[in-house]
Order: C-alpha cells, then sequence, then structure tokens
C-alpha cells in the first residue's frame, strides 16, 4: 500500500504516565479525504497534534510519504515534509488583513514566489481575490476558514491536517468550506486528514471515517458503507441517514 500518511500504533499524552492516544493506527492514500469522527474528548485533536508534532509521540511511528517523521518538529514538517496543520480555533491572524496572513502563511516559500501562490490561492478560493487587503478581522466566519485554509497551502503540502473546520458554521456556510475542501483535493491533489463534529456531511466529502473511542480507532470503513450501515447509524449517526 502507497500511504502517504500512516500512523503506527502511536501512543502520547499530556501529563506524565496518562496516555491519551493508546496505540492508534490509520492511513491516507494519496489525495485521500480522511474524516475522524468520535465524541468529544476522545483524543482526535490530540491524534492531530501529534502527527504535525506539537505533541511528542511515546511510542509508535508517523510516517509521512515513507519517512519516518515521529520526531521532526512542527515547523520542520511545514517547511520540509510537505505538512500542512489548520488547528480548531486561533488559525487566522485577525488584526493583520487577507494578504497578510497568506504572506506568513508563506514564511518559507521563497519571496520571488509567494505572490504567484497567493495568485494561484486567489483564483482557486475568489473571497481572498475579493478582500485581499482587508483586515482578516472583517471576515464573515466561513470566510475565515476558507483563509485559514488557504494559509496552510501557502507552502503547497502534500497533506492538510483540518480541526473541525465547519465548528460553529451554519449549514450553508458549512457546505462553502467542504466545497473549498473538496476544490483543493481536486486541482492539488492535496490528502486530507479532517477532524468534524457534523460526521454525516464531513462523510459525504469524504472517502474513508475513522471513528475514535478513548484514544484508538473504534470502527472505520469506506463512507459510503458507513453511512448506509444500520449499527453506525444508530450508533454514532443519531438514527436516520436521508
Ligand atoms: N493541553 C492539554 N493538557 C492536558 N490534557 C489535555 C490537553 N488537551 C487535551 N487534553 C485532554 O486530552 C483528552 C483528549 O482531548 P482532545 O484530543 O482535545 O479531544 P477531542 O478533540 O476528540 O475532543 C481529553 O481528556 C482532554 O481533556
Ligand atoms: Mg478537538
Amino acid at each position: 500500500m502507497n500511504a502517504m500518511i500512516k500512523i503506527d500504533e502511536v501512543v502520547a499524552g499530556y501529563i506524565k504516565d496518562v496516555d491519551i492516544l493508546n496505540g492508534i493506527s490509520l492511513y491516507a492514500e494519496p489525495a485521500e479525504i480522511v474524516c475522524l469522527l468520535g465524541p468529544n474528548g476522545c483524543g482526535k485533536s490530540t491524534l492531530l497534534k501529534t502527527i504535525a508534532g506539537y505533541l511528542c509521540t511515546r511510542s509508535g511511528i508517523v510516517w509521512l510519504n515513507g519517512k519516518d517523521v515521529s520526531g521532526v518538529p512542527v515547523h520542520d514538517k511545514v517547511r520540509s515534509c510537505g505538512l500542512g496543520f489548520v488547528p480548531q480555533t486561533d488559525n487566522i491572524f485577525t488584526a493583520m488583513s487577507v494578504y497578510e496572513n497568506l504572506l506568513m502563511g508563506g514564511y518559507y516559500v521563497p519571496v520571488r514566489e509567494r505572490d504567484k501562490r497567493i495568485s494561484q490561492l486567489c483564483a482557486l478560493y475568489p473571497v481572498l481575490e475579493r478582500k485581499l487587503h482587508a483586515p482578516a478581522a472583517s471576515m464573515s466566519g466561513g470566510e475565515r476558514q476558507i483563509l485559514a485554509l488557504a494559509r496552510a497551502l501557502m507552502p503547497n503540502p502534500r497533506v492538510l491536517l483540518l480541526d473541525e473546520p465547519s465548528a460553529g458554521l451554519s449549514p450553508k456556510v458549512l457546505h462553502e468550506v467542504f466545497d473549498a475542501i473538496m476544490q483543493v483535493r481536486e486541482q492539488e491533489g492535496v490528502t486530507i486528514i479532517m477532524v468534524e463534529q457534523n460526521a454525516i456531511e464531513a462523510m459525504r466529502i469524504s472517502d474513508r471515517a475513522y471513528i475514535l473511542s478513548l484514544g484508538t480507532v473504534a470502527l472505520s470503513g469506506q463512507c459510503r458503507e458507513l453511512l448506509h450501515d444500520a449499527k453506525v447509524r444508530e450508533l454514532y449517526l443519531g438514527g436516520r441517514v436521508d
């Protein structure tokens, strides 16, 4: 199997002797969208932080494009390993303009290439073009998520980790943000691992899902199968799926 990202029996946590991730394993293939679902506190954000390198693995291996990156800190993963990370909150600089936010995202991009990349991202997401020199604080919730996404895309990552990109958005705006996520997969072939609370909507745009429980995988599979599995619906998705 040719995984773009692979997590092998990873154990991690914040406090000594307390593990939050309990030997979790999963993978994503090139250009796949994989969603991570599960109740509050089960370790979804912790897993993304561990993959990104904000948190050290206690054991297990994080593979990125065939390379063991378990001990690589986050700035090196962004600079040299093709990883992008959009945290759940505080993912843009509201005091700066949209353009300045994108420049910050391109910190490791050679100066002469930054404006070209900003133009590409403005073509992908026209809302950025319209607001390029406005303060990011003037953007709506959905626009901010698209800016956060674009900021992470500045260095052309091969893998993007998204923590609850639809948090706090109305259903209409959620679809705009999910469209933006699908678009970048289609146009740039980025592999996406996305944590979501809106399980059904997330599974509609994802190829596969992992449902986590207590820092390990409780269930996984192709979304089109999970969405129509009566037991999954009853246990995890709150009943009917139309
Ligand atoms: N910075 C932290 N320090 C200590 N414990 C934390 C920290 N962040 C999260 N935790 C704990 O780790 C567990 C998993 O949290 P998290 O990964 O944020 O869950 P999820 O994203 O699935 O809601 C929870 O018990 C939470 O209290
Ligand atoms: Mg979380």
